[in-house]
């Protein structure tokens, strides 16, 4: 693939986002085509090539890394790893560039990713997309702004809220009850928030999600530009779309003004490598500039860097044909599992529904109707066929298929399902199903900034109902924060908690382990003060001591 097809698909999208010419007007960006020319130049890797020859030039080492390309490090260590990691392993050099201040390699590298990636510019990261995400709130809100954001963002994005101060606009993710996961949020959701937040600066979206169902990032893109917000996309799961006319389209294509894509998590580069790619005039360059350089290391590792330009050019290169096979063994191995009785995958046939747009078959959702959880079966696939998942939850096991999985790997894993599947056959113990609890927007009574300020106690789980959360408490997988810092905590959000951690779940975020207490908000900052909706909390609590049922 190359990007001489992106350019034109988003002045395609953003000339409908300007135009006001409804949403009817948007139309889907132009797909990539296996028959685009490849430019010469993507064939090549300025960032590794340089590290390349600075190694075999074999300077003696008088600065950082005090491992001295390796000769100091624990032998074994050194073995294990091999020596040429410890070699490539450099530091801030002329020869090598510099990632806060590129003049040479790195900016030339970053110049060929925009241009695969259909970005005006590419910043590379080196904390994932965790720091992309706080970098583009940086970028995009101040304090007391308000930014539009799906409730189910990953807890980097609340990171980004604390650090800002932005008051969040939460929509609610609809509840796929049947697949017991939160959906994604549609266009309409949008464009109701925008008009209930006249001035909103920013609409945030996660496309696709960890599952893989993504939304219709063009109507979402235009509907925001129309309302003067400039959107922002965790793309985080989706650094492959736009290389396969299978697959949703990317956000870039879809007119997006900033995009952070983990790198690592599906492509050939290594882990916390990740991508900023940044598109139009509405976002303050100086600004998202002085963010990266302000949340990331002074010492970015060259190995990620050059593992970032490698999986550029790989994808570049070799990206259709690549994702040509994964599809083509993803497809044919869930075709194999929904054979399987009590099995069902995912798929495009479950889109065009609350929750779902469209799918990324890259991934194998299966969705195990057995007497068991999915966290059971996820642990039996890898102590007993040596199967390892990406994640599990109670009724779901996640597979990501990718161009580093053989047709043998995928066909031990329909093996095994059969054999599980004939093992628990006849049985009868039923689990337990969790009801995910709906998001809620209306159990905002302080910003998660104002909350993290504010004084904090610990008190047991039981006992916390009714009280305005300190932390972030997600639920893991999928670590979708169930309740964000400044919340009210609700009955059925601790007993849903409770439910997770009897299913042999785990609660991210609480400084207990345990999960057995959570930390409160005591006493709020001066700042918040007059902001606290004291009626709102009011009303929560006359509700939360209500009989059962008798709630009004
Ligand atoms: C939707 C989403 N966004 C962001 C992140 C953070 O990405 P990274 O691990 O690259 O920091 C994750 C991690 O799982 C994620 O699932």
């Amino acid at each position: 693939m190359t990007r001489r097809s992106s350019p034109r698909s988003r002045t395609r999208s953003r000339k409908y986002g300007r135009s006001g010419g409804g949403e009817a007007a948007v139309t889907a960006p132009k797909r990539v085509s296996a028959t685009d020319q490849i430019p010469p130049e993507q064939r090549k890797a300025p960032l590794f090539e340089a590290i390349v020859k600075y190694v075999r030039s074999g300077k003696a080492s008088f600065h950082t890394p005090g491992h001295k390309h390796g000769r100091g490090v624990y032998a074994p260590f050194r073995r294990f790893l091999g020596r040429r990691v410890f070699q490539a392993d450099l530091t801030l050099l002329e020869e090598v560039d510099s990632l806060h201040e590129p003049r040479s390699v790195i900016r030339e590298a970053q110049r060929l990713a925009a241009q695969t990636f259909g970005a005006d510019e590419t910043f590379f990261l080196v904390n994932g997309t965790s720091v992309g995400n706080q970098t583009m709130l940086w970028a995009a809100v101040r304090e007391g702004e308000r930014i539009i954001i799906p409730r189910n963002v990953h807890r980097s994005v609340f990171a980004g809220l604390m650090l800002t101060g932005a008051r969040p606009v939460y929509v609610s993710p609809p509840v796929m009850e049947d697949w017991g996961i939160y959906g994604n949020i549609a266009p309409e959701q949008v464009l109701e928030a925008l008009r209930a937040n006249q001035g909103c600066q920013a609409v945030m979206v996660t496309c696709p999600l960890y599952y893989g169902q993504t939304t219709d990032m063009a109507r979402i893109t235009a509907v925001a530009h129309r309302a003067g917000a400039a959107c922002l996309v965790d793309e985080a799961h989706g650094p492959h779309f736009g290389f396969h006319e299978a697959l949703p389209p990317s956000a870039m294509s879809c007119g997006a003004d900033l995009v952070a894509q983990s790198t690592h998590k599906v492509l050939g580069a290594m882990t916390q490598s990740s991508m900023l790619h940044l598109a139009g005039a509405r976002i303050d360059r100086a600004r998202l500039k002085m963010g990266l350089q302000l949340l990331q290391s002074t010492s970015p590792s060259y190995v990620l860097l050059a593992s970032l330009d490698v999986a550029r050019l790989q994808m570049a290169v070799s990206g259709r044909r690549l994702l040509d096979r994964v599809i083509s063994m993803a497809r044919e191995t869930v075709r194999a599992l929904n054979r399987i009785p009590g099995i069902r995958c995912f798929g495009p046939e479950h889109c065009g529904r609350p929750g779902a747009f469209a799918f990324d078959e890259t991934r194998i959702m299966l969705h195990v109707d057995w007497p068991v959880s999915g966290f059971e079966v996820a642990h039996r696939l890898r102590d007993e066929y040596r199967l390892q998942p990406e994640m599990a939850d109670s009724t779901n096991v996640l597979f990501l298929i990718g161009q580093g999985n053989s047709w043998g790997q995928l066909k031990r894993l329909v093996r095994a399902v059969r054999r599980l599947e004939r093992d628990y056959r006849g049985l009868t113990a039923h689990r337990t199903p969790l009801h995910l609890p709906p998001l809620e927007p209306t159990r905002v009574v302080l910003t998660p900034r104002e909350a993290v300020l504010g004084r904090a106690r610990r008190v047991p789980l039981s006992d916390a109902a009714g009280e305005v959360c300190a932390e972030l408490l997600s639920p893991y997988p999928p670590g979708v924060p169930l309740v964000a810092p400044g919340e009210l905590i609700t009955k059925e959000v601790v007993g849903y908690l409770s439910g997770v951690l009897r299913a042999g779940g785990r609660v991210n975020g609480q400084a207990d382990m345990s999960g057995r207490s959570v930390r409160i908000v005591e006493a709020a900052p001066a700042s918040a003060a007059r902001d606290v909706d004291f009626d709102k909390m009011l009303a929560f609590v006359l509700h939360q001591n209500a009989p059962e049922g008798g709630a009004q």
